[in-house]
């Protein structure tokens, strides 16, 4: 579900968490939404209206008796050009005023005009979210068709530990895309992907490596995120920035990222191994930069570990476990192969050989190869399309 040309309304109020929302306008605006924040009095307490001013590039609504440049009626203007709302935080306060239908300032206005879906975060120190007046409140929304994102439970502000911290970006994210239309059928799971090439050094300065450039393994990441998981992305080095609210895990080598995938793998329902992870490695790495007057140079390679394999085995293996296979030659039989030998539930086959595919390239053209089925060869399509259709038969399988 794409952000592109939606219109959000983002509502800031007077909690210790106000700074999140900070990271949730410049999340909305990089995703291509246009984001209209509108401050309560107490929020500005706690962050500046320039902050997200500069985050969204766009006027910050704090003062319903402030002159409009304009000339427009902004309480009325901005609830009804919203495709959606969402409070985030939202303080105990906030959250009274809409329960009880108050219109006493910009934010209530606001939410009184829009026909909008609502989405209301709130966020406050656990005794004031588990207080009757406050579950009342959230109760009367909730029968009037606004979401709740529930908060979580953790350490607050207070250094109390209880339920009362915001939800994570990810969650809200997901909860707004969902508002919007978009599929949520991975809402509740845990998922990991692994993205992009390894590095495996010979000397300080230089290593081997391969053409992944991670971009199958981050469209995987930010199609499962939109779907509503929480993501793991392990990713070697890549060509392009890590999508957001997601958890990244930065790696080097196939040793590191065999280490980052078994500390995941006993918490996860579904495992995508995207990443092209070199098959050798310098026995030895040499700890000073080679000199280069020798007319040859003779380099011992050892196997690395084979991370699959490994998983397939492992006594808590997920649910789920999708290889890649790149090939550049018989590409369903070695597919097929590969399926079997390391006890996959589906395999991606992609032909290197083709220009406009593969490595590198925003699209892909790939066969997937599931156990006892046949081969479903899919056309040239965009990476994040191709995702999209793994992660349906993911769904499908995480549900047998
Ligand atoms: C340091 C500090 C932190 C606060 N944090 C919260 C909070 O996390 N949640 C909350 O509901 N109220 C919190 N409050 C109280 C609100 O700021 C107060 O109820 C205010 O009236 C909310 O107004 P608003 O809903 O119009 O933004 C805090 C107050 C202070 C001084």
């Amino acid at each position: 579900m794409t952000l592109l040309n939606k219109t959000i309304l983002l509502g800031v109020t007077g909690s210790i968490a106000a700074y999140k929302a900070a990271g949730l306008a410049s999340a909305l605006t990089q995703e291509g939404a246009m984001v209209n924040v509108i401050m309560t009095r107490s929020a500005g307490e706690f962050v500046r209206p320039l902050t997200f001013q500069a985050l969204t590039q766009r006027p910050v609504v704090t003062d319903m008796f402030a002159l409009d440049s304009q000339s427009r009626v902004q309480h009325i203007t901005l609830g009804q050009t919203a495709d959606l709302v969402v409070i985030a935080p939202a303080s105990a306060h906030t959250i009274a005023r809409l329960a009880w239908g108050l219109a006493d300032d910009v934010l209530s206005c606001t939410v009184l005009s829009t026909t909008a879906p609502v989405l209301v975060a709130p966020a406050m120190e656990s005794h004031m979210y588990a207080n009757s007046a406050t579950q009342e409140n959230l109760g009367r929304l909730r029968s009037r068709g606004f979401v709740i994102i529930e908060p979580e439970y953790g350490r607050l502000a207070s250094g109390a530990v209880g339920r009362g911290r915001l939800a994570g970006e990810g969650a809200i994210m997901a909860a707004i895309r969902q508002a919007l239309g978009g599929v949520s059928d991975l809402t509740g799971r845990r998922v990991v992907v692994t993205a992009g090439g390894t590095q495996e050094p010979i000397d300080p300065v230089r290593y081997i490596s391969n053409r992944s450039s991670g971009r199958m393994g981050y469209a995987l990441a930010e199609a499962a995120r939109d779907r509503g998981a929480e993501v793991v992305l392990i990713s070697g080095p890549a060509a392009i920035a890590a999508p957001g609210g997601i958890k990244l895990v930065p790696v080097v080598t196939a040793m590191e990222m065999r280490e980052a995938v078994m500390d995941e793998v006993p918490a996860c329902d579904a495992l995508i191994m995207a990443a092209a992870v070199a098959d050798y490695r310098l026995e030895t790495p040499a700890s000073q930069k080679i000199k280069t007057m020798a007319p040859e140079l003779t380099l011992k390679l050892v196997k690395n570990p084979d991370i699959l394999g490994e998983v397939s085995g492992h006594a808590r293996r997920p649910k789920v476990v999708v290889g890649f296979a790149a090939e550049s030659q018989d590409l369903l039989k070695n597919a097929q192969t590969k399926l079997v030998a390391r006890n996959l539930d589906l395999i991606v086959a992609n032909d290197i050989t083709a220009s406009d595919s593969g490595f590198g390239a925003e699209n892909n053209r790939v066969v997937l190869i599931g156990r006892d089925q046949e081969p479903s060869a899919l056309p040239l399509m965009p990476k994040r399309q191709v995702a999209d259709i793994i992660w349906d038969a993911v769904v499908g399988l995480l549900r047998l």
